[in-house]
């Protein structure tokens, strides 16, 4: 029987574990497990995000981050964890060459853009705040332990969240997943829409899902 529930500081050890298996491939991961403690830690502390565990008999067998309002939990999560990130991810990188090469290459303009965009909105007075759209909800991160999937513990999390995004007022959800994994046929399944291809900011190429809460 799976249940799930929203994620806590005492699921870490498990949520971290199941990400070095699950997305082994993935960049986060190769910053290792202190890094991937307070990525997880400042996703659970956030206003703004969604973080949710899927248990089997009380064992944590699922993880799910996305966020109700994307803006809002980005901005709280480099404020409050932008220094600790950083340096872990610099820690890491520097006993990891290929790590800190590929760190300066593809992500390194990014990060000081958006470290500057916080310094100049601490000066900004608030009426300069343009509104913008509607908010939209996503989801970053959706993994099942192996001996887990195929059990709908997926389908139990992606539906939690979108529960719980839903609750907030969003009216409409996206994701982004690399299309050489099985995912995309798990967001079809669930009825999420394919609406195109695009690359990262880093050229990676990554498949763009949207699933509309009123539909
Ligand atoms: C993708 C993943 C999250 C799916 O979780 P899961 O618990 O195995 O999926 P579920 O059992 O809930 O499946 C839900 C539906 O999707 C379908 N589905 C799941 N994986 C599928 C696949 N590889 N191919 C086709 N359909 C698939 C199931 O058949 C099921 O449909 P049904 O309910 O109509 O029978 C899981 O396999 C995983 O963690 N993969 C590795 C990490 C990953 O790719 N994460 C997503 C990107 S971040």
């Amino acid at each position: 029987m799976v249940s799930v529930r929203p994620m806590q500081d005492r699921d870490l050890d498990a949520v971290v574990a199941l990400h070095r298996e699950v997305l082994d491939m993935e960049f986060l991961s190769r910053f290792g497990p202190r890094f991937l403690r307070s990525y997880y830690r400042a996703w659970i502390s956030t206003p703004g995000a969604v973080a949710l565990v899927a248990l089997e008999d009380g064992v944590v067998v699922g993880g799910l981050l996305g966020a109700s309002d994307p803006g809002r939990h980005v901005r709280a999560m480099v404020r409050d964890y932008g220094v600790t990130l950083a340096l872990r991810q610099v820690g890491a990188a520097l006993s990891d060459p290929r790590l800190a090469r590929d760190l300066v290459a593809t992500r390194a303009v990014r990060y000081a853009r958006g470290l500057a965009r916080l310094v100049a909105s601490r000066w900004r007075q608030p009426a300069n705040v343009v509104p913008s759209g509607p908010v939209i909800g996503e989801i970053t991160h959706v993994l099942v332990a192996p001996r887990s999937q195929g059990r709908g513990v997926g389908r139990a999390l992606v539906e939690g969240a979108l529960a719980a995004i839903r609750a907030t007022g969003v009216r409409r959800v996206e994701l982004v997943t690399p299309p050489d994994l099985a995912a995309r046929h798990f967001y079809e399944r669930l009825g999420w829409r394919l609406t195109g291809e695009m690359a990262s900011r880093s050229g990676e190429p990554f498949l763009r899902f949207v699933y509309d809460l009123d539909a």
